[in-house]
């Protein structure tokens, strides 16, 4: 039974309980939004489809150009991934571990991409790429920006799963100062037009256990690459 059904009636008070919450829309920029929870409802499409991704390309610890093995692990999905070594950084269409062609784009991470790229006011996303990072305790992301998509006129849709994290974004130069933003399970990060190419980067994660990832926090980064 609702709360609303009986007793004096206040209206309104109690009508959201059982009807989808708006996201709410944080601005980081002119062009920068997060959507907090927007991912929720989709969240029991999504983590089969990463599984099934994840089962044909794990996650794994790839070299920079500079020589360091990164501390998040990495796999990609969609017609393009995104690798480095010791050679630099670019796309590929072949999973160099496994010499095959990336796992497709899951549907349900594409419908949630383009949703969420419209939602900030990106219409006609269409994603190519998707970047899967996984970060246990310790891992970060050092500040970079995006930019070796070959348009940057779409822009890049982030999505967090497990563990909270604190993302950095920052401006149009690295010595530029950063907001340090809580992501937590189901937010989605969007930037693009002007603001797509701050630099950011993530905090080293902190210890914990998330109720459906455990000790990790999954992020994915949805491009538009080739
Ligand atoms: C990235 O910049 O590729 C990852 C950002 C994040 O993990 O939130
Ligand atoms: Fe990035």
């Amino acid at each position: 039974m609702r709360c609303s059904d009986s007793g004096p009636a206040t209206p309104g008070l109690f009508d959201d309980l059982d009807v989808p919450q708006p996201t709410r829309v944080e601005n980081l920029g002119p062009q920068s939004r997060v959507l907090r929870g927007f991912a929720l409802p989709w969240i029991e499409r999504l983590l089969p489809a990463l599984e099934t991704v994840l089962a044909e390309a794990p996650f794994r610890h790839m070299v920079t150009p500079g020589g360091f093995t990164m501390s998040v692990g990495l796999s990609s999905c969609g017609q393009l991934g995104w690798t480095t070594d010791r050679s630099g950084y670019r796309y590929s269409r072949i999973d160099p571990q496994s010499r095959q062609p990336w796992p497709p784009m899951p549907e349900a991470f594409r419908q949630l991409a383009e949703a969420a790229a419209q939602a900030a006011g990106f219409s006609a996303f269409t994603p190519d790429a998707c970047l899967i990072n996984c970060y246990r305790p310790g891992a970060k992301m050092s500040l970079h920006q995006d930019k070796n998509e070959r348009d940057y006129s779409a822009p890049i849709v982030s999505l967090s799963l497990g563990l909270p994290a604190l993302f950095l974004f920052g401006g149009q130069q690295r010595s530029d100062k950063s907001q340090r933003v809580p992501l937590l399970h189901g937010d989605v990060v969007v930037w693009g037009g002007v603001d797509r190419l701050r630099y950011h980067g993530v905090l080293p994660l902190k210890d914990g256990e998330h109720s459906l990832l455990g000790q990790q926090r999954i992020n994915l980064t949805f491009r538009q690459a080739g």
